[in-house]
């Protein structure tokens, strides 16, 4: 007999039920998108279908219809009411009472959804985080936004331990890739630097948009890499992410950045990324 054992009671392995067979549970294979809304409007729905879209294709899930999904999390939206809320959806490559690793080819994949409300965390964006180095032990397709999450969450792990509110992750070549769950940034002078683009960052929807709202700006922004040394030499620093948009980094490992509180191109940021949110929701 096939058994199963749950919260320490046995059934019949064909008694378990979808989500107990999910490949998302077993191996990972799944992919999400996390988008937001600000006071009633989904913010960037479009780029994060596309970058769903994008995940789907290149773990080879195929046959998924984007507009229908597109359509569930904006029904699932306008049902929870939150003007400010956070929408994670997933596909996983679906369920199976054999676990294999080569996926059946019938296999129909699941769809996942949550939405909570969204809170601001009081004085952020001046007080601005700590953030502590660690190494990066993801994958080499971390443009791929993955359910593998594993070296992220033992990344936060190590730097909650040191009081810091995000991991910076670190190559094995030195230098910085992102943060374990953020774009990360940093000032020199009056240019902002950013990692360029490859399978070794994810392409952050707010990393985009704050390239564009600085160009807007007349700020210079710089694709280019930066070790930890040279960044915590760096004037200011800042994170960005679609759940907190630009949030200044104030302390890096055990050096504080821009005396501790949030720097004049972090802050002119911050509110002109306020100003194109009021404008691409209206
Ligand atoms: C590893 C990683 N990098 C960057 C980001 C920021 O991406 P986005 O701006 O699309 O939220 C996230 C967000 O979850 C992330 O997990």
């Amino acid at each position: 007999m096939d058994i199963a054992m749950i919260d320490d009671q046995f059934l019949p392995a064909d008694e378990l039920r979808k989500p107990y067979l999910d490949r998302g549970l077993f191996f990972g294979d799944g992919v999400y998108e996390v988008l937001r809304s600000y006071e009633g409007n989904l913010f960037a729905l479009d780029e994060h279908m596309a970058r769903f879209e994008r995940s789907l294709k290149e773990i080879q899930i195929f046959g998924i219809d984007i507009k229908q999904v597109q359509q569930k999390v904006i029904t699932a939206y306008e049902k929870c009411g939150y003007a400010n809320a956070r929408v994670y959806f997933h596909i996983t490559r679906g369920s199976e009472a054999r676990r294999e690793h080569v996926p059946n080819p019938n296999t129909e994949p699941n769809f996942f959804l949550t939405i909570d409300e969204l809170h601001t965390k009081p004085g952020l964006k001046e007080k601005g985080i700590a953030v502590s180095t660690q190494p990066d032990w993801r994958w080499k397709r971390c443009d791929i936004k993955s359910l593998n999450l594993l070296p992220n969450v033992m990344a936060k792990i190590e730097a909650h331990k040191r009081g810091a509110g995000e991991a910076i992750l670190v190559g094995d070549d030195g230098t910085i890739t992102e943060g374990a769950g953020s774009a990360f940034f940093a000032v020199e002078g009056k240019t902002i630097i950013t990692r360029p683009l490859g399978h070794e960052i994810l392409p952050s929807i707010t990393r985009a948009m704050v390239m564009q709202v600085a160009k807007d700006a007349g700020i210079e922004a710089v694709e280019k890499t930066l070790t930890p040394k040279q960044a915590a030499a760096c004037s200011e620093l800042f994170m960005a992410v679609t759940t907190k948009d630009v949030v200044p980094i104030t302390k890096f490992d055990d050096v504080v950045i821009s005396g501790g509180t949030c720097g004049a191109i972090t802050n002119r940021l911050i509110k002109q990324f306020k100003e194109f949110v009021r404008h691409s929701t209206r």
